[in-house]
């Protein structure tokens, strides 16, 4: 979808939890269209104080406020001809969305202390790690700002989502990092390739990277295995791996389960529930009313086909 869309003028929301690529998608999108040859610029909208962010993007004339010494030029015409990058836009403060929609629609922007609008030519990229939707709902987020933004979105899945890229890009790293360091080459056993395929990756690409630059730096062979693999809090890599599939298999019983119950009545269900209680306390009912926070009278009637 990125090659389909890059050449174009479109906008672009690229959505996806953090650690998983945005960045580096949006560099992509801008080789590979007709700016190429011409500035990325990107800006960070959740690190730069509010109260800055408004020069940065749109620069400012001499003396629009204090310590305003020179007119000075912002991102939108810095990156004039080319890409600019609005990363993390979700955290824009509300008033300077406004702002930003009328550079966007206008392709004028306004100098903080300007008194002439200035053209631009510009192609916009937006990031978001947050729900947009979300935002607007919430009220956060302009909503027209987010159908401007939002011409094409690619969404980026999680790595765990895309395990066909673990594989991949692990080699990818490792390589990279043996380089890096001058190192001679080094490459991942299968026994580690697996382990990797199981590791939950909440960091996502960022953190599979973190884990392989580190096992390329301590690894004693030029063939990592699963053991050479440490996650950033210390942790195994199997260990992780064991507890991942753990959780997973107990979320999976926890789903099943509710669903077997699906279509049941719920009297039904109380009564299985009183006949396993009954069972494990073999059949003492002061005991079973007990641990269901009943009273003997109710579990009594409640199961009245079981206990008579
Ligand atoms: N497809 C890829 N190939 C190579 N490296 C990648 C790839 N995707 C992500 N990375 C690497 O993973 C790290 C995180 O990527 P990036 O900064 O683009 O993520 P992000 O989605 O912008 O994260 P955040 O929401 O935290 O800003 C970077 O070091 C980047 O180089
Ligand atoms: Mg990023």
């Amino acid at each position: 979808m990125a090659d389909q869309i890059a050449g174009s003028d479109a906008s672009v929301l690229i959505t996806g939890e953090s650690g998983t690529g945005k960045e580096v998608v949006a560099k992509y999108l801008h080789a590979h269209s007709k700016r190429a040859a011409k500035p990325f610029i990107s800006i960070n909208c959740a690190a730069i104080p509010e109260a800055l962010l408004e020069s940065e993007l749109f620069g400012h004339e001499k003396g629009a406020f204090t310590g305003a010494i020179g007119r000075r030029i912002g991102k939108f015409e810095e990156a004039n001809g080319g890409t600019l990058l609005l990363d993390e836009i979700s955290e824009m403060d509300f008033r300077l969305q406004s702002k930003l929609l009328r550079a966007i629609q206008e392709r004028l922007i306004d100098r903080v202390g300007g008194n002439k609008p200035v053209p631009v030519d510009i192609r916009i990229l937006a990031t978001s790690n947050r729900n947009l939707n979300e935002a607007v709902r919430e009220g956060s987020f302009r909503e027209d700002l987010m159908f401007r933004l939002n011409v094409v979105n690619l969404k980026l899945p999680a790595l765990r989502d895309r395990p066909g890229d673990i594989v991949a890009l692990a080699d990818h790293f490792v390589a990279k990092y043996a380089k890096a360091n001058g190192l001679p080459a080094r490459t991942l056993s299968p026994q580690a390739h697996t382990a990797l395929l199981g590791a939950p990756w909440p960091g996502n690409v960022r953190e599979l990277e973190n884990t392989l630059h580190r096992a390329v730096l301590l690894s004693q062979t030029d063939i990592i295995g699963p053991d050479a693999i440490s996650l950033p809090d210390g942790t195994g890599l199997n260990e992780a791996t064991a507890a991942h599939s753990l959780s997973a298999q107990l979320a999976q019983t926890a789903e099943t389960m509710s669903r077997a119950m699906v279509g049941r009545t719920v009297a039904d269900v109380e009564r299985d529930l009183i006949l396993d209680t009954l069972d494990h306390t073999l059949g003492n009912r002061t005991h079973a009313a007990n641990i269901l926070g009943i009273s003997i009278r109710t579990l009594r009637n409640k199961a009245q086909p079981i206990c008579r």
